[in-house]
């Protein structure tokens, strides 16, 4: 600086204007290219977001459940599309402290979820969610979460008039006033599943073909949002057990271990997102493996333990890391499993309807899927999270 100021004094005037001039243009040039680059890149910008936009940026999902009376968002049984199977309160839980907790990420603060601007934000789009029951319980928690800010409920309908039930492939409920849909595809594996081959071994009872990408996906483009999950139905007992067993390339696959078979389907599904979604105009999301808590081999209670417990399943999100790193198109991963291994207490346990069947898998609405969809607004709002941090 003083060596500077001392040539400006001692007259080599042109020699430094010239050179200044030569630092600011580069400066300038190299900032706008990478201003583009995020621009373009808004999730693979992160190594170079990290090395330049460090201050504002946030982990949000390293952090913690905190008690906030303000908590719960809505209520369940004043909403027409939480089913009763997720309304803990209505089907007899007394205790409500499960209710009074939010997530609250370790270096900053989520913007608190306000039903009016969210609405205002989504006018005129599309808000898809594709995959198992914890996708329909998303689904159902945003749009309960809308709900508690329309002033006309009645105008809030299901397009079809259809009921909410478990095996139901498509649900849309629309909000006529904001020319908004919130739409659930069931689509458990992602991949398609069909019908076991003419002189394939008697065992195999079904098949899931994992190169194609489900025959309903065509429904999914054209979102705004887009919304997906897989995992829950990537077991022994859901696959192999009912004689459900893989296939690619026309050929049984019958020794491949679900992991590598997961992932499969998902290059398979990044393929697709790859070559049909138009993501200048759709936000891909990908949510993480949602923790279950049930306890022991007799499965007899869910595991209250407060401490967060790794399980098998954890595998799958590296897996899912891997090939959305590596996708040549933005996919933001909402990593919900850490924050749902605390919550041992957010389960349906017996207060389940209609079976009282215990359930240590999903969780009670209001509840866990309701901070999924604020992370799921965080992000939209703060330019990815970047513009969180203090
Ligand atoms: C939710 O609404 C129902 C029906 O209006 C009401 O009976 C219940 O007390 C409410 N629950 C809470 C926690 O406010
Ligand atoms: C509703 O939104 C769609 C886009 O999703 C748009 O094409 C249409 O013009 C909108 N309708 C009204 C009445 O605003
Ligand atoms: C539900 O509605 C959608 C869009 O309005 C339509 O394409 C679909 O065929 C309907 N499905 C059923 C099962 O009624
Ligand atoms: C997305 O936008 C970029 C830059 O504006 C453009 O080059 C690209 O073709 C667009 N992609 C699609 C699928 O429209
Ligand atoms: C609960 O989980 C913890 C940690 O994984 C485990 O050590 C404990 O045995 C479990 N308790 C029951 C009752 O299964
Ligand atoms: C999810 O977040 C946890 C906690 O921050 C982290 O340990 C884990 O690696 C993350 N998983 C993925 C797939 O990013």
């Amino acid at each position: 600086m003083s060596r500077t100021r001392k040539s400006w004094v001692s007259g080599l005037v042109f020699d430094s204007i010239a050179l200044i001039f030569f630092i600011v243009s580069s400066a300038v040039v190299i900032g706008s290219v990478i201003h583009l680059y995020l621009r373009r890149f808004p999730c693979r910008g992160s190594l170079l977001s990290g090395f330049i936009i460090k201050k504002g940026f946030c982990d949000v999902f390293d952090g913690d459940w905190v008690f906030d009376d303000s908590y719960p968002l809505y209520n369940s049984s004043k909403c027409p599309f939480a089913e009763r199977g997720f309304n803990c309160l209505a089907n007899g839980r007394k205790d409500s402290g499960y209710l009074k907790l939010r997530w609250k990420p370790r270096h900053c603060d989520l913007p608190k979820f306000s039903p009016h601007n969210v609405l205002e934000s989504v006018r005129g789009k599309r808000v898809v969610f594709v995959g198992d029951s914890m996708s329909r319980t998303q689904w159902e928690s945003l749009i309960c979460m809308l709900m508690s800010g329309v002033g006309d409920p009645g105008n809030v309908y299901e397009v079809n008039g259809s009921e909410i039930t478990k095996t139901v492939r498509f649900l849309g409920v629309r909000f006529e006033r904001y020319n908004l849909s919130v739409e659930f595809f069931r689509s458990v594996f992602l991949v398609r599943q069909g019908s076991p081959p003419k002189h394939g071994p008697r065992r195999v009872r079904a098949i899931l073909e994992l190169d194609k990408v489900d025959e309903i996906s065509s429904k999914w483009v054209d979102s705004d949002i887009l919304v997906f999950n897989s995992g829950h139905w990537w077991t022994r007992s859901k696959l192999f057990h009912v004689g459900r067993h893989f296939q690619a390339g026309g050929r049984l696959k019958l020794g491949m271990p679900i992991n590598a078979a997961f992932r499969m389907a998902l290059h398979t599904w990044a393929s697709w997102v790859e070559k049909i979604v138009d993501t200048n105009r759709t936000q891909v999301f990908f949510r993480t493996y949602e923790p279950s808590h049930w306890s022991g081999s007799n499965g007899k209670g869910c595991n209250v333990s407060k401490q967060p417990s790794f399980e098998d399943k954890s595998e799958f999100g590296k897996i899912l890391n891997d090939v959305v790193t590596n996708m040549r198109v933005p996919v933001t991963l909402l990593n919900v499993t850490s924050m749902g291994l605390f919550r041992s207490d957010a389960h349906i346990g017996t207060w389940n309807y209609p079976s009282p069947d215990l359930d240590c898998s999903h969780w009670c609405l209001p509840g866990v899927p309701d901070a999924w969809n604020e992370l799921l607004f965080s992000y939209l709002f703060t330019n990815g999270w970047r513009q969180l941090g203090r």
